[in-house]
């Protein structure tokens, strides 16, 4: 498919335009960015098994009634998606406490929450997503009300579906952050699923050692990113030689350090 111009570079992703109007392809990059970019690294790889777990988890999304930005995967790093308008709100689901809820609240790392929390965030790098209450979405018009809610359902909606099918796999999903945004079809105006779901924006951990296999091998200094995303992927069952990533020896880890 051909690429057109650069829509929009993000930290681990670019959109260019597509053929297609209204559609865009989503690039994954190899970059692994934290705390809002002052720590960064490339991660050779990694672009290309966050395309292919986010592909698989939307699909499925979509397959059971949860309309998302993700049209199909187009090849091993891009995928072909509906350009939405980003609602500039975090959603940040948590069944079990840690990072930055911890740190706020000194509530004890690894606490069973009895029931999933929701918190907002605004997408904002510059202010550092700093966390909202609700008043504040409606007060800035960035969604309404009944939107809000209607957001706050398909979150458990996800969550719900994320959480049967990683346990299934022997993973536990601990929080993840979602965002949404409004396709405008004309008349037809419609709130949905956008970004991507990997990795990178869930914390997972192995159901019986709680070793993690999400981005905090990064955040806190772990190593062996890669070989955790591709334990994910392996347990999916989406792990195909077709991606073309040689499995990493432990400790082989090729990555370039602040290299934008
Ligand atoms: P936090 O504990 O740092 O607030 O992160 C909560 C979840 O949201 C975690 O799964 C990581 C994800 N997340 C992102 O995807 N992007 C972000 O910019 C941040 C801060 C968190
Ligand atoms: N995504 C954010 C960053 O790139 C924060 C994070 O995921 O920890 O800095």
């Amino acid at each position: 498919m051909k690429k057109g111009k650069k829509l929009y570079e993000g930290k681990a992703k670019i959109l260019y335009a597509a053929p297609e109007k209204g559609t865009a392809i989503q690039h994954f990059k190899d970059n692994a960015t934290a705390f809002n970019n002052q720590k960064k690294t490339i991660i050779e790889g990694k672009g290309i098994l966050n395309n292919r777990i986010s592909e698989h988890i939307l699909s499925n999304l979509n397959q059971i009634g949860i309309e998302t930005h993700l049209i199909k995967r187009i090849n091993m790093r891009e995928q072909l998606i509906k350009i939405v308008e980003i609602i500039p709100v975090e959603f940040i689901v948590r069944n079990i406490a840690t990072g930055s809820l911890t740190k706020r609240l000194g509530i004890e790392d690894g606490t069973v929450l009895d029931k999933p929390l929701i918190e907002f965030c605004y997408k904002n790098d510059e202010l550092n997503d700093p966390l909202i209450a609700k008043e504040h979405i409606t007060a800035f018009k960035w969604a309404e009300e009944n939107e809000i809610n209607w957001i706050k359902d398909q979150c458990l909606r996800i969550n719900d579906f994320m959480q049967g099918m990683f346990k299934g796999i022997g993973i536990k999903l601990v929080d993840f952050k979602l965002e949404f945004g409004r396709l405008n079809q004309g008349e037809v105006r419609r709130i949905i699923l956008a970004d991507e779901i990997s990795p990178d924006t869930c914390r997972l951990w192995d159901a019986s050692s709680e070793k993690k296999l999400d981005k905090d091998r990064f955040r806190k200094d772990l190593g062996n990113l890669l070989e955790a995303y591709q334990e994910v992927a392996r347990r999916l069952n989406i792990l195909h030689e077709e991606t073309n990533i040689k499995p990493v020896e432990f400790g082989k880890l090729r990555s370039i350090k602040n290299r934008k």
